[in-house]
């Protein structure tokens, strides 16, 4: 969408009809960088209002930091002296401010731009969710969860991608029998330069249709990817996908609050046992401490079947969270694991999988498509399955 910066309200409304009914209008260069970051844009109209000299440094920066965005300077009357500094300044037009022909033409032609590169602008499109599974505790299922998860969505007829933010010892991949050509690791360092073709190009398609974003193989891989990588990593994801599902490693590191910024859904998993739960205390003491997925926190407890002193109610009452799904301890669900074909796959009648698969039914954005019904001997994913084996 493009983003009009002008102060003058009255000038601005002017502007908005020929910019489209989802431009948005900011009043302060400063307010630029938060709304490019969070979401890309593809043109930055800077209006009649905004001093030339603010205008020509806004368009240099915003050229110099995001190259794909096109920069569209409007004055109100265009003198010959203009279009020299604008030049340089990486504007690629300059109109007045009553010729809404020429406005159009230089947007359409940022859209058609930016459409090259970055794959279709989704405006209109509401920007797909992000689900983090998270725990402070390792080994209690949050690959196990985000796989499945990230499965069932996309059963249902979701586009879904996987996110392994478990940088060092990741096993996204492996649990779905992939290797993966490119990871995470092959986008450390482009933390400006992030399109929809360079994403493509390091995703690993499973054959149910899910698109896998892996943990680099190597340690090395792990260092370079900063916060603010993973930050725009899942913006641009939530632009292209319906659901973007992160698992992670326990409790939380730099790249895991990164995550958190860009998360509308925190699934988080804990089992049965006093040191889990006062763990799981903890971390939810924190998230409410950064004001993070205040309202939408959902607790699963895993393997939540033994009589350990410990009962679902009892640890709602404990965390001041709903306990939204409880799964039992079943050898099927680690077997299927291993054999590289998750529960929700292989079994999609199995209890298991059908609990994790009328969970994510309920999640936010999911619209149960007609296909997307459990076929008995063909299987969840029978349909997809063939498409891709075409
Ligand atoms: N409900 C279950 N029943 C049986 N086995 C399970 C169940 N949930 C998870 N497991 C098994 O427990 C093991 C740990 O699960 P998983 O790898 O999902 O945990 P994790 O929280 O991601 O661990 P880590 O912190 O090491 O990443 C795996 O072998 C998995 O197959
Ligand atoms: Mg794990």
């Amino acid at each position: 969408m493009p983003l009009l910066l002008e102060a003058d309200a009255a000038l601005a409304r002017t502007l908005v009809p020929t910019l489209g009914p989802h431009a948005e209008v900011i009043a302060r260069p400063e307010e630029l960088d938060t709304l490019l970051q969070r979401r890309p844009h593809f043109a930055v109209v800077i209006g009649p209002g905004v001093d030339l000299q603010v205008g020509l440094v806004t368009a240099e920066h915003v050229k110099l930091r995001y190259p794909a965005t096109a920069v569209v300077l409007v004055r109100e009357t265009i003198t010959s002296d203009v279009y020299a500094p604008a030049l340089d300044a990486g504007v690629g037009a300059v109109v007045a401010h009553d010729d809404s022909q020429a406005l159009a033409a230089a947007v359409g032609r940022a859209r058609l731009t930016w459409e090259s590169i970055q794959g279709p602008a989704t405006e209109g499109r509401q920007a797909g969710h992000v689900i983090t599974v998270f725990s402070p505790k390792g080994g209690v299922g949050k690959t196990t969860m985000s796989v499945n998860i990230a499965l069932a969505l996309t059963a249902l007829g979701s586009r879904v991608c996987i996110v392994d933010l478990d940088l060092a010892f990741g096993d996204v991949a492996i649990t779905l029998q992939l290797i993966p050509s490119h990871t995470l690791a092959d986008a450390a360092g482009f933390e400006d330069q992030l399109d929809w073709s360079m994403l493509q190009s390091i995703t690993t398609e499973h054959r149910s249709g899910l698109s896998v974003l892996a943990a680099p193989t190597n340690p090395e891989g792990r260092e370079r990817i900063t916060a603010t990588l993973v930050r725009r990593l899942l913006a641009q994801l939530r632009d292209h996908f319906d659901h973007v599902v992160v698992d992670t490693p326990p409790g939380f590191d730099d790249q895991v609050l990164g995550a958190f910024d860009e998360t509308d859904e925190v699934v988080v998993v804990a089992t049965l046992d006093v040191p889990t739960i006062k763990n799981v205390k903890v971390a939810i003491e924190t998230l409410d401490l950064l004001h993070l997925v205040r309202d939408h926190r959902h607790l699963v407890l895993n393997r939540a079947d033994q009589e350990v002193g410990l009962t679902a109610a009892n640890v709602a009452e404990l965390l001041g969270v709903p306990v939204d799904l409880t799964l039992p301890s079943d050898l099927a669900v680690a077997l299927a694991t291993n054999n590289g074909d998750p529960i929700v796959s292989a079994a999609p009648d199995h209890v298991v999988a059908r609990s994790i698969l009328d969970f994510a039914r309920g999640l936010p954005g999911v619209e149960v498509s007609p296909e997307a019904v459990v076929s008995g001997r063909r299987g969840l994913f029978g349909r997809r399955r063939k498409e891709v084996a075409r």
